[in-house]
């Protein structure tokens, strides 16, 4: 079980570390995190100058309002050390960590991580499997102690695979409920891939809406105008947060009649059921929070 509380995760924009107006819009769209990119996004004679840019964007968002995480580049390149150490000391509030395939990918970077914490409280690992190996080591990758949550590349878990990418993501569903069970075994969240086709509004509701049903807990985002359909997808509805209300007080009379279980609407309710919905109402409520801070 993750050591770390898991933030709000309905939407988490992914924002080039090299395009500087982007940087400067990114804490104004109404995402719940932003991953700042130093990885696929930023061409190879930027990475430097992202570099920088991060570190000063991460010293103007507020952590409090905004979770902000820094998608380094990959273990297997000679920049990830000098990623994590120029953007540290902006306190990154997570480190995501590109295509890991194995839990022992982590290990160097956990050894830098605690060299430059020097006793502070622990920087969370952001794990993305994108690879058949990483789906496959998902469950030991979700359970290292650093890691607080998986993020689904799913573009380059595609291409590995060899599939096509449909919006229905049938190719790809036995890996995306795979990594749910893993992080859900683990203790920690999970967030969905992206959905490219900016043009395609429906096909993002849509794709939301069966990230919800898989379990994930939000979805990676690429463009401002994709925010509101993860937020609304992720949110409990309306009609959901009143039935959690609903079968919460009439599970607590059935407790006060001496009861374990009753009826709602024709429906049994166990104790399991008040969990459920007790989730359900803190997710809206910390939602509810959210939109009017
Ligand atoms: N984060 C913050 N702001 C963003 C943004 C993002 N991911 N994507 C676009 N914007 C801003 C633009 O800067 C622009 O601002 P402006 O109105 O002040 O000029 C505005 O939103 C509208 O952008 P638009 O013109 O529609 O798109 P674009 O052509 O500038 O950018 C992309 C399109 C796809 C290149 C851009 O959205 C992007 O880089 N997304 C992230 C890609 C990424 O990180 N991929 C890696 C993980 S898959
Ligand atoms: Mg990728």
């Amino acid at each position: 079980m993750s050591e770390f509380s898991s933030p709000l995760l309905r939407s988490v924009l992914y924002v080039p570390g090299s395009n500087t107006k982007a940087l400067a819009k990114a804490p104004g769209l109404g995402a719940d995190a932003l991953i700042l990119d130093l990885e696929d996004s930023v061409a190879p004679e930027a990475k430097v100058a992202a570099r920088g840019h991060i570190l000063e964007a991460l010293r103007q968002i507020d952590h409090q309002t905004l979770f902000r995480t820094v998608r380094i580049n990959g273990m297997q390149t000679d920049l990830w050390r000098d990623d994590v150490t120029t953007v540290f000391p902006g306190l990154p509030d997570a480190i995501t960590v590109p295509k890991v395939d194995h839990v022992d990918d982590l290990a160097e970077l956990a050894r830098l991580l605690d060299q430059l914490e020097g006793g502070q409280a622990p920087c969370p690992i952001w794990a993305m499997i994108e690879s058949p190996l990483g789906v496959l080591n998902a469950f030991a990758i979700a359970a290292h102690p650093r890691v607080s949550c998986l993020v689904l590349g799913t573009s380059d878990l595609g291409e590995a695979l060899g599939v096509e990418a449909t919006p229905e993501r049938e190719s790809l569903q036995y890996a995306l409920q795979h990594c749910v069970l893993a992080a859900r075994a683990a203790g920690v969240a999970i967030i969905d891939g992206v959905f490219l086709n900016l043009k395609d509004a429906d096909g993002m509701t849509a794709q939301c809406r069966q990230g919800v049903r898989l379990g994930f807990d939000g979805k990676t985002v690429i463009h401002p105008n994709q925010v509101v359909a993860a937020n609304t997808a992720f949110m409990p509805a309306a009609a959901a947060i009143e039935r959690a209300q609903r079968l919460v007080a009439a599970w607590q009379a059935a407790r006060d009649r001496g009861e374990e279980i009753c009826l709602l609407d024709g429906r049994l309710i166990e104790r399991l059921h008040v969990r459920q919905a007790q989730r359900l109402l803190d997710l809206a409520q910390r939602a509810a929070a959210r939109q009017t801070s």
